[in-house]
């Protein structure tokens, strides 16, 4: 069984850039759970909010992670997964990543993450208030299932990606 290197933090943390640019350097296979969701239900996530409401989203979400975390660990090579933000709130998925010994923890700035993530088409970051109130609510799940906390503040996508391989080689020999 291969390694499942997992990024989970919240919108604009800047999971996917750096989950390809890890890949790119490991050369592990890179799932994107987002794009995923949105080919499973044949529709774009603002689409599926609109039609299924969150919960439907969620559901969604969690049929799709289970299913990639699984192929990650079935598969003879590494892989590189970065989750939806929200993934970490569905207990099923919770769970799992308590159990999963690489999940790393991208912890932004959450008004340099509102400006990455805010006010195009994520449903849930439209204000910055709401924003910062749902990443409040959240941050705790976040550093409980993370075994690697990365402080990315004024940091870019290839430094935060040289710091995850450094700290995973430090304190387990691998990668
Ligand atoms: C969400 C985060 C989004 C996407 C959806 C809901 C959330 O993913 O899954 O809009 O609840 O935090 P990113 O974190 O990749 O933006």
């Amino acid at each position: 069984m291969a390694s499942s290197l997992i990024l989970t933090g919240f919108m604009g943390s800047g999971k996917t850039a750096v989950g390809e640019e890890l890949a790119q350097r490991l050369g592990w296979n890179f799932f994107d759970a987002d794009p995923l969701v949105e080919k499973h239900l044949g529709m774009s996530i603002p689409e599926i909010f609109e039609v299924h409401g969150e919960p439907g989203f969620r559901r969604a979400e969690e049929t799709v992670v289970k299913g990639l975390l699984e192929e990650a660990a079935r598969s003879q090579e590494g892989a590189v997964v970065s989750l939806g933000g929200g993934a970490v709130t569905i207990p099923a998925i919770y769970e799992i990543l308590m159990k999963e010994p690489l999940v790393v923890f991208l912890d932004e700035d959450i008004d340099q993450a509102f400006w990455r993530a805010g006010g195009g088409e994520r449903p849930l970051a439209q204000d910055l208030e709401s924003f910062k109130s749902l990443f409040l609510e959240r941050e705790s799940l976040y550093r409980s299932v993370a075994k690697y906390i990365v402080d990315t503040r004024g940091l870019d996508v290839e430094q935060v990606a040289e710091r995850i391989v450094k700290l995973i080689h430090e304190r387990t020999g691998i990668l």
